[in-house]
């Protein structure tokens, strides 16, 4: 299969196949590139990216010639042999991966073609073999993607690692696969279908379960008195442990994290299976959510009318993404206490509102902390450290700041005369601020 010689095809183009798409064709491939959604495929025709991630709608620009959009399956067909398949799926009610969109597109690949299926979704192990037992001479690979919100074109530029995975009868997609892969220099690690698909959950349920396990020592240390920043610093440095992924916080979001551990869990369980680990890796994250709401009453007493300023709603920065976002639990749960909900998102604004109806969303963070009774850092914005928080102080009826991210510096916020409190850092304990 001369694959580097053809068209990529693209079915799905979400984040990952758009950030797919179009790194493929910065690598100087020709794309052909297929949604269902036509008011999607319009505006990607026109050059336009709906979706926030930092130099994509440019570099998309810059490719423009080479990536074809369309909504029909069959020119994808026409001209492309390997189709990576990048539609979402999303958990159901169960917490299993819904695959329909995943069937759908297998169910349109031609019998006894010689196109090849290169998954990218995220798909519970077994997935692979269970296409396969329903269209045997498909030749499947599984390539799970890691790339991140916010450096999506980074991670995919310079991966890791690509993980490649195939059976003995899809050894020669696969080659066309690595092919591709190749100039991007991460280690290339072949390996059988079923190991892959596993390698892309349990690697998302590590890191989730890394941050949890921070979490947990976050809230000790804020029993103990030692500071959480520095015990991560400390345990970061060996290099069994790595510094990545320490940072304590309100809580792991997104479309992945939350989706994928409870799908390992939930396929665990399927097949007979208890992962007791993975439940107190979701427990740990929900509670972690509402720690908040103690530390703001530690403070203010009730909530009641008090009005809680939230610094950031997006899942994390330089992304307008607020699938599971810490900030939806939080708002909800101050509202139930009667408080008010002021909130600034520099981004994630349009995407916040249809989900957060009864918040008032303000035009800065200026805005948002004028007036407040205390303000939460939600997501850690670059542009939340270098306000004038002396001037912040005075525009706040109460000058009570919560760093939910242990983002700022709480030298720098108390000299400006704020009580600070972030998670399982020193002040915590004694609340000092
Ligand atoms: C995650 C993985 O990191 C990617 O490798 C993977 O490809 C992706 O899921 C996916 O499966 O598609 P992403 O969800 O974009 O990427 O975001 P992360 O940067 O991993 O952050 C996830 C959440 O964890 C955020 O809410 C972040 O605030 C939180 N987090 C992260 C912490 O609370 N502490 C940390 O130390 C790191």
């Amino acid at each position: 299969m001369d694959a580097e010689l053809e068209k990529v095809g693209v079915v799905g183009v979400g984040w990952v196949g758009l950030v797919s798409a179009t790194c493929f064709a910065e690598l100087g491939h020709e794309i052909v590139a297929l949604d269902v959604n036509e008011e999607k495929v319009e505006a990607l025709r026109r050059g336009e990216v709906t979706i926030h991630e930092p130099g994509l709608a440019e570099l998309l620009k810059t490719n423009a010639e080479r990536i074809t959009f369309t909504t029909s399956m069959d020119d994808v067909l026409a001209s492309a042999r390997l189709l990576f398949c990048c539609v979402d799926t999303p958990p159901t009610y169960s917490g299993d991966a819904d695959l329909s969109r995943v069937r759908s597109v297998v169910e349109q690949l031609p019998e006894g073609s010689d196109h090849a299926l290169v998954m990218k979704s995220t798909v519970p192990s077994g997935t692979g073999a269970s296409i396969r037992r329903g269209k045997p001479d498909l030749p499947y690979i599984s390539c799970p993607e890691f790339l991140k919100e916010g450096s999506a074109i980074q991670d995919f530029m310079h991966p890791d690692r690509v993980v490649i995975g195939a059976d003995a009868d899809a050894e020669k997609a696969a080659d066309a696969v690595e092919r591709l892969y190749a100039p991007l220099g991460g280690e290339i690690v072949r390996t059988d279908v079923a190991s892959a698909e596993m390698i892309k959950l349990a690697s998302n349920a590590f890191l989730a379960t890394k941050i949890s396990f921070i979490n947990e020592i976050a809230n000790v240390c804020e029993q103990t008195g030692a500071d959480v920043t520095e015990v991560a610093r400390g345990m970061g440095l060996d290099e069994r442990i790595g510094a990545s992924f320490l940072q304590a916080g309100i809580g792991y979001g997104g479309s992945c994290f939350p989706k994928d551990v409870s799908a390992l869990k939930q396929l665990a369980g399927n097949s007979g299976y208890h992962f007791q680990l993975l439940n107190a890796v979701i427990e740990v994250n929900e509670l972690q959510k509402r720690r908040v709401i103690a530390k703001l009453e530690k403070h203010l007493g009730s909530l009641a009318d008090k009005r809680v300023a939230l610094l950031g709603l997006a899942f994390k920065p330089d992304t307008d993404d607020m699938r599971e976002a810490s900030s939806l639990v939080l708002s909800a749960r101050l509202q139930g206490e009667g408080a008010e909900v002021v909130a600034y998102d520099p981004v994630a604004e349009g995407t916040a509102s249809a989900m957060l109806p009864d918040v008032h969303m303000a035009g800065s963070a200026t805005e948002a902390l004028h007036g407040a009774d205390a303000a939460v850092l939600v997501t850690e914005w670059p542009e939340f450290s270098e306000l004038d928080w002396a001037s912040v102080r005075e525009s706040m009826n109460t000058p009570i700041l919560i760093d939910g991210r242990n983002y700022l510096d709480p030298e720098m916020i108390r000299a400006a005369g704020l009580v600070y409190e972030g998670i399982g850092r020193q002040d915590a304990k004694n609340g000092e601020g």
